[in-house]
């Protein structure tokens, strides 16, 4: 860390750095101005280009440049030297700031403090153990989970973990204390916490619930080097045998859900913490099943959530259906009241989520009047031109039924969805047969494309926006899975350090990431062999395109004539495209 700071300092100039805060002027062989931490009208803060200091002759403040940055945001050291190094663009990772060893510092840094918590639940008399106690989790329960309680106390935990060495700054860093003017204090406080234990049986993090009524309700850990949200689910850790044995995920919103729905016998659950499902969730998952039932609260928040949920679901080739618990109670009342078997004929009972999203249509219009109709069947028109042809029959016929519109005119407004819904995506996606594709494997050409783009945004992680473009491309799971990870540290750092990405994948996944980036194939311009693979996918988009014009040519009757005229007029300009395409190539 030492060597972080040195570095740092060594880069920044501190005449830079406080001019961003303070209008000075070159006076001598020093810099002048109004000084930021006292009021003054004369200017009597200097800074020194030479010794890269700063002092106040007014009213004495003086230092280097992180104590600089530490006063003027108020900020602790470790975040002092974070915002110097995004100023100047140097990468911490190469200092050793998310290297093992501080990863495990990290780990037993949440173990000591989840075993402080755990013993202060065992402390009686206590308002956490009251509390979880009353919501009926068993003594069994909250040993399996570790459910531990954060004293209602600014240095309980602090001063635990100082007594077994801990550094006040390590902490924070962990996100167990907080840090403001000039004091470190426990960031939970009067909560039962949550601890959060990844797949590898690792403490990352902690979520703390309120004793009763209060706000927030739910207080969670921030990102750390060790805990991240999007790539983590609650639960997982006890839960994922028993999902690969029912070959089924029930993912709901709460912890308590969660605890709860165990506690109970349904043990093939996990919970998302506090944030909306990711692709990175999705791939954790796929490992123990395809199949996923999303059970959230039936408030409108909840249903957003499923409805996003799906989308995130679907694209990551695994399968969805809803759950809907009935009288607006959330999973962990319900299995509370009726038992494990009622809600496991929640879980048979759950929609596909095609239903669900008709379903969803339908309850914001009314029925019985003609809008009503018209509106459901645009948005339902709109569910059934993105799934396969096969499928949309079933519900073609059902949504007929359900409104008594002619079966022609509803095929009609499917067709016009799906023409507006190919001009807006920019890769073309075909309408039929995805379900059955994603089981077929991916064909060693595509693959070979698949880690080109792979191997071209590791190596010029500014390709970002353009690749995300494509990002359809990612049919093996693998390299889904790889390309999500690379993608989010891309987008939080502006950079990819290939072994850091490496470290938060599986062993295989990594295995197959540096595989790609040590290959040599990559040895060339990043920039052109992405033109080249964009112009390769457009013209696979633009084939299949015209192959399912073709196919969709040889389904009409002799009635369809104007149809036919269009489909013509399309696969026409279509060939002219591959042709351009073609010609532009090695430009
Ligand atoms: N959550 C959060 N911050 C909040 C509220 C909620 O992070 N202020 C997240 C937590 O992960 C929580 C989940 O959202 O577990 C669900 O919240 P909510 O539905 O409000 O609570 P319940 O699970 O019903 O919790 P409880 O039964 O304890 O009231
Ligand atoms: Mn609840």
């Amino acid at each position: 860390m030492v060597n972080a700071a040195e570095e740092i300092k060594s880069r920044c100039n501190i005449v830079d750095v406080v001019g961003r805060y303070v209008r000075l002027k070159r006076s001598g062989s020093n810099y002048m101005g109004l000084c930021p931490f006292h009021s003054e009208k004369t200017p009597s803060f200097s800074v020194s280009e030479k010794g890269q200091f700063f002092h106040c002759f007014g009213c004495g403040e003086s230092g280097d440049v992180i104590s600089f940055i530490e006063k003027i945001e108020n900020v602790d050291f470790m975040t002092a030297l974070r915002k110097l190094a995004d100023m100047y663009g140097i990468n911490l990772d190469d200092y050793g700031f998310t290297n093992e060893s501080r990863k495990n510092r990290l780990y037993g840094m949440n173990r000591d403090a989840a075993v402080f918590f755990l013993h202060s639940l065992a402390d009686r008399p206590n308002p956490g153990r009251d509390y979880i106690m009353g919501r009926g989790l068993s003594l069994k329960t909250i040993g399996r989970f570790g459910i531990g309680f954060a004293p209602d106390s600014w240095n309980a935990l602090l001063n635990y973990m100082k007594s077994k060495g801990y550094e006040e700054k390590d902490l924070a860093e962990g996100g167990l204390v907080s840090y403001s003017k000039g004091r470190y204090y426990d960031k939970f406080r009067n909560r039962v916490i949550f601890p959060i234990i990844n797949t590898r049986g690792k403490v990352i993090g902690f979520g703390g619930r309120i004793i009763g009524q209060g706000e927030p309700k739910y207080l969670n850990s921030p990102e750390s080097a060790v805990f991240s949200k999007r790539n983590n689910l609650f639960g997982l850790n006890l839960t994922r045998d028993s999902i690969k044995e029912r070959d089924c995920a029930i993912i709901v919103e709460g912890y308590m859900d969660m605890v709860s729905l165990f506690q109970n016998g349904v043990t093939n659950t996990a919970a998302t913490l506090g944030t909306a499902l990711t692709p990175d969730q999705c791939a954790m998952l796929s490992r123990y099943t395809k199949n996923i039932v999303l059970s959230y609260d039936a408030d409108s928040a909840g249903r957003k959530a499923a409805l996003r949920g799906i989308e995130v679901i679907r694209q990551a080739g695994l399968s969805v259906r809803v759950l809907h618990v009935p009288d607006g109670k959330d999973p962990d009342e319900f299995v509370k009241k009726h038992g494990r078997e009622a809600f496991e004929e929640l879980v048979e009972n759950a929609l596909p989520y095609v239903d669900y999203k008709l379903a969803h249509e339908r309850s914001m219009v009314d029925l019985d009047t003609q809008n009503g109709k018209l509106g459901y069947i645009k948005g339902a028109a709109r569910i059934l031109s993105s799934i396969s042809p096969a499928e949309a029959e079933i519900y073609i016929k059902k949504v007929t039924d359900e409104t008594g519109m002619q079966e022609g005119a509803l095929r009609a407004e499917i067709r016009r969805a799906s023409d507006a819904g190919k001009q807006r995506e920019p890769v073309f996606r075909e309408p039929a047969d995805r379900e059955q594709d994603e089981l077929s494997p991916v064909s060693e050409e595509d693959l070979r494309l698949q880690k080109t783009m792979i191997g071209i945004l590791a190596k010029a992680p500014s390709t970002l926006p353009e690749v995300s473009k494509y990002e359809s491309i990612f049919t093996d799971p693998a390299c889904f899975r790889i390309y999500n990870t690379i993608k989010e540290l891309i987008k939080d750092n502006n950079a990819l350090d290939a072994d850091t990405a490496a470290d938060s994948m599986d062993a295989e996944d990594a295995r197959v990431f540096l595989e790609i980036t040590g290959s040599t194939a990559l040895d060339c311009e990043p920039d052109l062999l992405l033109r080249d693979c964009i112009r390769g996918i457009r013209e696979k988009e633009l084939r299949r395109k015209n192959e399912f014009l073709h196919k969709e040519l040889m389904l009409m009757s002799e009635n369809d004539d104007d149809r036919i005229t269009e489909i013509m007029g399309q696969m026409k300009k279509i060939d002219a495209e591959i042709q351009h395409l073609r010609n532009s190539a090695g430009e």
